[in-house]
């Protein structure tokens, strides 16, 4: 998939223009606050998704302005096509190839898209519920069944945690417990099999991309951590069986805490280097570096996938990389189209071929 051609009107701090990025790596470069992150943002917008800053659609209206206008040419199935969104107050209307569609999320699988962004990294600085929600919505993306298993485990799990808390003044309850508990195995097991599965896949393709930005010197390692051993994981009814068991033992104790301890809502994601524990002693560098590696594997599994390119988003990432791993990732992530910000200009002269774009108090020229 390829951006061709991306035009904006009343967003955010962006004076009113287009660029026609090329094909492979474009960087924009410009100091703080001018407009770097609004143009990925804009971008990213046409992936379906809301915005990876958390923003509301009027916060992308431009102060004082009616609307904002956003238009896309892209290459995407074999064809050039076109997309275009409008945000009103209050409204907003969503154009594919010319007709006009009832959601933005009928963009979705149009054009994928990946985006790193420093809030990225509380990947690896907070708790596991980060992590779970990373590969959660990287699994998403490839599998689109996987959000319906993970709602009705969620859904299942709220009903258990619900008897639970009855199951101290109605001991007659056990009955339908257990009936529960059988159904909260089965999603449990499924969204614990497809995680483990992912995490296998992500973690031999970060590796690679890893070493490479480490020189060879860093071993990226990715695996999932759960209340299951690897052999009872390996096989779906052993894992079923052995889920329903645990379920019972801890049936007691799990009363007293009026929680579900056992199961996916639990689980981690572990990321280490070398052996070592990443958020324990990794480097700033080394987390940024882990952290990058991992969306850029994402890429490419969407690529296995689904036999189209990814493209790559990536927002404020060179700062904490030394000169030697800005060069990997300006100039070996190649075959698909990236967008990489910077403040530096020395950062940007480290792109070999590739296009550069300066931003400066939102107006945007090609270099
Ligand atoms: N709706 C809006 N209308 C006008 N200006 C806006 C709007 N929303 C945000 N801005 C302004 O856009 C400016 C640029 O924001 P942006 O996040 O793109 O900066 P940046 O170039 O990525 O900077 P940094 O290097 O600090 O990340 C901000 O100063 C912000 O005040
Ligand atoms: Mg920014």
């Amino acid at each position: 998939m390829i951006v061709r051609r991306l035009v904006f009107d009343g967003y955010r701090n962006l004076a009113k223009g287009e660029i026609y990025p090329c094909e492979n790596v474009n960087v924009i470069y410009g100091k703080n606050a001018q407009g770097k992150t609004n143009l990925l943002e804009a971008l990213w917008l046409f992936s379906g998704n809301r915005s990876f800053r958390g923003a509301k659609d009027s916060e992308f209206i431009g102060f004082g302005k009616e609307k904002a206008d956003l238009i896309t040419e892209f290459y995407s199935e074999e064809r050039v096509q076109n997309a275009e969104i409008i945000f009103q107050k209050g409204k907003k209307e969503v154009k594919l190839n010319g007709i006009k569609q009832n959601s933005v999320n009928k963009l979705m699988g149009k054009l994928c898209i990946v985006v790193f962004s420093p809030e990225h990294l509380s990947m690896v600085k907070r708790g596991p519920a980060e992590r779970r929600k990373f590969i959660d919505s990287a699994i998403c993306q490839i599998r689109p069944n996987f959000s319906d298993t993970l709602s009705e485990y969620n859904k299942l799990l709220i009903q258990r945690n619900a008897i639970l808390k009855d199951l101290n003044y109605h001991s007659d309850l056990s009955d339908i417990m257990d009936i529960w508990e059988e159904r909260l195995a089965v999603y449990g097991a499924s969204v614990i099999r497809m995680r483990i599965n992912y995490t296998e896949r992500l973690s031999d393709t970060a590796e690679k991309y890893h070493l490479g930005i480490s020189e060879g010197k860093e071993k990226l390692n990715i695996s999932y951590s759960c209340g299951f051993t690897d052999e009872i994981c390996s096989d779906r009814e052993s894992l079923v069986n052995d889920y329903i068991q645990k379920l019972r033992e801890s049936r007691k104790n799990d009363i007293k805490d009026g929680a579900t301890s056992i199961g996916p809502h639990r689980d981690d994601i572990t990321l280490e280097i070398n052996g070592e524990n990443l958020r324990s002693f990794g480097s700033q560098g080394q987390q940024r570096s882990a952290v990058l590696s991992m969306k850029i594997a994402e890429a490419e599994l969407i690529k296995q996938a689904t036999e189209q390119e990814p493209i790559v988003l990536l927002d404020d990432v060179l700062s904490e990389l030394d000169s030697r791993r800005q060069k990997f990732l300006l100039n070996k992530i190649d075959n698909r189209q990236v967008f990489i910000s910077c403040c530096e200009r020395a950062s940007a002269d480290r792109l070999e071929g590739g296009k550069l774009f300066y931003v400066e108090n939102g107006e945007i020229m090609a270099v």
